[in-house]
């Protein structure tokens, strides 16, 4: 073996390759010219090849690429060694080299052949593409689907809480109506009673006097009753066919008188409202105490329209739970509006904000009640420095059995004797 390697460095015999070309300069300088250029070339694919793989540390089968280096600068040095072997024949070292070389070219090749199945799956720039096209999709569903869900849960919370309300409203009703009905029979005894005693006292006057003071104090307790009656939803209705334009025509000089002049009573009435069936006093009750409040909303004056509509809109059905066709009446105002917690309460007996002895907190109660024993709707919408909308939905009356008995239209007149405003 030592011989072997001795052998193969024993250069006495040889001679250089350049002997072999005949020192002709334009063969040797063209040798050295293509070996140098592709040893410079051999070398520069090592340097990129490492530099790509130490900055892409996620890159898969890395060692090949260093593989390939080493294979490709065994390459380039065996290129410069025969510009060297030109002129000194050191053909052992050169041997040497060639060795080397064929060691990583084998090692390279076969280890790229079992590595194409694995190559071959990595998916390709297209196909990744796509993937994160259908990714990109499958985000935008989810979050539409989020969308969705998250309306879905706000809507519900609303529900809930419109529910909670109008539970509350139920049992405060049912126990103010049936406190408010054995109150309204005590009251009628007292009155009875009082009566009486006015007519059996008449000419005593001081007695008549005491009697007198406490007729005027049963009369407001009754008069209390009857509100809380209405909210309770167990005032006795005397309901007929009527036509809430023409009850309105009726009741709008009540109401201007009762707003002042400073405010500008606009009516916008639909025609061919339909019939509803309910009782013309209350209703028209229930447009002077809209009207007082529209008017205790706007001290310094402002507008109040009073319009009607036919509804059967899915929309109206949505924020009202209303779904059958209904006339809808509606009084807006230009005054104060208010804020979400008081918009909120406003339907509960007594509650109020005017200053003591201005305002007893019933009025809207009354119109609360009644409108739910009329099998109807109501809502309020409220924006503060802006203004409010009282819309009510009452039940279309059912067709008439006789077309030719046609319900007379409200009669004029009975805007009659009214029970108080709020
Ligand atoms: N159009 C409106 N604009 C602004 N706030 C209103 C309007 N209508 C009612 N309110 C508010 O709702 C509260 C309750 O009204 P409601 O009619 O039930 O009672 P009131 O007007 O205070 O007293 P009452 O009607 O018994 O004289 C009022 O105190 C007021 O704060
Ligand atoms: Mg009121």
């Amino acid at each position: 073996m030592l011989q072997y390697l001795q052998q193969l460095w024993e250069t006495n015999s040889l001679s250089p390759h350049g002997i072999c070309l005949l020192w002709r300069p334009e063969l040797i300088w063209t040798h050295v010219a293509a070996d140098s250029l592709i040893g410079l070339s051999y070398y520069s694919i090592p340097l990129a090849l490492a530099y790509f793989v130490s900055k892409r540390s996620d890159i898969q089968f890395g060692w090949v690429f260093w593989a390939f280096a080493f294979f490709i600068l065994a390459c380039g040095t065996t290129h410069f060694f025969a510009i060297y072997t030109l002129w000194v024949p050191d053909y052992g070292t050169e041997a040497l080299i060639k060795i080397v070389t064929a060691a990583l070219s084998i090692f390279t090749a076969i280890a790229l052949w079992p590595l194409l199945p694995k190559a071959l799956a990595i998916p390709s720039v297209d196909t990744l593409r796509q993937l994160n096209d259908e990714l990109t999709r499958q985000i935008g569903e989810r979050n539409a689907a989020l969308a969705a869900l998250q309306a879905e849960k706000t809507e519900r919370l609303k529900t809930e809480d419109m529910l909670r309300q109008a539970q509350k409203m139920e049992a405060v009703g049912q126990l103010t109506g049936g406190i408010a009905h054995d109150f309204n029979n005590l009251m009628t005894i007292v009155i009875g009673n009082l009566e009486r005693l006015e007519d059996k006292f008449r000419d005593d006057p001081a007695i008549a006097r005491s009697v007198k003071g406490a007729m005027a104090g049963a009369e407001r307790g009754a008069a209390l009753t009857q509100k809380l009656l209405a909210f309770g939803r167990r005032q006795p209705l005397a309901s007929r066919r009527i036509n809430a334009n023409e009850l309105i025509h009726n009741v709008a000089d009540l109401v201007r008188r009762a707003v002042g002049d400073d405010i500008a009573v606009e009516l916008e009435l639909a025609d061919g409202l339909w019939p509803i069936e309910t009782d013309a006093n209350q209703l028209e009750n229930v447009l002077l105490n809209l009207a007082v409040n529209a008017r205790d909303a706007m001290p310094q004056g402002g507008n109040l329209i009073i319009q009607t509509r036919n509804v059967t809109d899915p929309a109206i059905a949505e924020t009202t739970s209303a779904s059958g066709p209904y006339a809808m009446l509606t009084v807006s105002d230009t005054g104060t509006g208010m804020p979400p917690d008081i918009l909120g309460r406003v339907f509960e007996p007594f509650f109020t904000t005017k200053p003591v002895g201005e305002g007893s907190g019933l009025g809207l109660s009354q119109v609360y009640g009644f409108v739910k024993q009329s099998n109807g709707y109501i809502d309020i919408v409220s924006t503060p420095g802006k203004g409010t909308t009282v819309r009510i939905y009452l039940p279309r009356a059912k067709p008439q059995v006789e077309p030719a008995a046609d319900a007379p239209a409200y009669p004029a007149g009975l805007a009659g004797p009214l029970g108080q405003p709020g």
